[in-house]
């Protein structure tokens, strides 16, 4: 009798640790700037490369008014998309780009369904979707756009988004090793001197090209560091469904999305980890998340990393 009791506290005590260590969020998901950066010079002019037109670094920053360095490779951005809505509606493509393409730390929206994106915009505005974190910038500045905006402008972004062909823009690439990282300005993984470090159980998301990114080109990707071996990891825990019902079930066969279920495919696995992290907490809850409640229930954070570096690995 004893001994069970005495294993009964050892398992409650093992378990209160493991939800504790599962409790605290990755800061690379939730990237916060830990120290201020220098500030480029707002006249100073900008290129990308093969694009003859420029702007101003204050022109690629303003949110009523979205840089646009390839207008001839997406339809014409409506008003709401390109320009937003004075004082407090802020383009949804300065964030999420003119080809929906997205950054890690925002999401990308292309290809997703219409429903889906007017759905989750409603859950923000009535506070069924919250983050796990209230420090990122980027996240709270779509919250405050969400309360702002209404039905008839998030519909026809949505509508816009939703035609737009998601792009494979991010490489996935295993290592053991990666170069030391800071949190820039905007919420932004960026390489920093320094030795090599291990990359432990991190996902590192990193722009191909900082100054292109920097100036918000719509196509200049992102490498994302993954540990070894999670690849194929999480290829095994997406197709059992982590001891709930197979990904392939709800997301589709390919992971490109199934009716109003969201497409995974090759999508940002920062944002993944984000967005698994938020349903197991609770603070992503609308009537959507109720699905994903069972898949999250018992996956690990090492789970979450496997998963996400398998699924960003994927073709769209
Ligand atoms: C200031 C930057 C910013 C602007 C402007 C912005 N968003 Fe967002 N959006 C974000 C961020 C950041 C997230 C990610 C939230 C998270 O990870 O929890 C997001 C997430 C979303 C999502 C959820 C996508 C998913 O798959 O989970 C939708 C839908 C969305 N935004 C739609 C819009 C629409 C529509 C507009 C314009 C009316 C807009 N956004 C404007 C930053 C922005
Ligand atoms: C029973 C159906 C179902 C299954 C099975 C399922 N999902 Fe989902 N998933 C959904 C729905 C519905 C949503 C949209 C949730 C919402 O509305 O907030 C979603 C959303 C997500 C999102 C957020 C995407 C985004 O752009 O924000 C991720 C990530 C995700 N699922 C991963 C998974 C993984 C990984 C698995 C397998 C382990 C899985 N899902 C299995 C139904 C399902």
């Amino acid at each position: 009798m004893r001994k069970v009791l005495l294993l009964l506290v050892i398992c409650g005590a093992a378990l209160t640790g493991a939800a504790l260590a599962q409790s605290a969020l990755p800061y690379w998901a939730y990237p916060v700037p830990r120290h201020p950066w220098p500030q480029p010079d707002p006249r100073q002019v900008v290129h990308v490369p093969g694009v003859k037109k420029t702007f101003t670094v204050a022109g690629v920053n303003d949110r009523f008014n979205v840089p646009d360095w390839y207008p001839a490779s997406h339809p014409r951005m409506p008003q709401i998309v390109a320009h937003g809505r004075k004082p407090d509606v802020f383009a949804c493509g300065y964030c999420h780009l003119p080809n929906g393409q997205g950054r890690p730390e925002n999401a990308s929206l292309a290809g997703q369904p219409a429903a889906y994106i007017v759905n989750q915009v409603a859950d923000m505005r009535s506070g069924r979707r919250k983050s796990s974190s209230d420090k990122m910038g980027s996240i709270n500045a779509m919250m405050a756009v969400a309360k702002a905006s209404n039905d008839a402008e998030v519909k026809i972004a949505a509508d816009y988004f939703s035609k737009l062909k998601f792009a494979k823009w991010i490489r996935v690439v295993e290592t053991d090793k990666v170069q030391k990282t800071d949190i820039a300005q905007r919420n932004m993984l960026v390489v920093v001197p320094g030795p090599k470090e291990k990359i432990g159980r991190r996902i590192l998301e990193i722009p191909e090209n900082l100054e292109r990114t920097e100036v918000r080109d719509s196509k200049s990707g992102f490498i994302a560091y993954v540990p070894r071996g999670s690849i194929a990891r999480g290829k095994a825990l997406v197709e059992s469904g982590a001891g709930a019902f197979p990904c392939a079930a709800c997301h589709g066969p390919d992971y490109r999305g199934n009716g109003n279920v969201p497409a995974l495919a090759g999508r940002s696995p920062s944002g993944i980890v984000r967005q698994l992290h938020d349903f197991r907490a609770g603070t992503r809850n609308g009537a959507g998340a109720a699905m994903m409640q069972p898949e999250v229930a018992h996956m690990t954070d090492d789970m979450q990393i496997d998963i996400a570096a398998y699924l960003a690995s994927l073709n769209p």
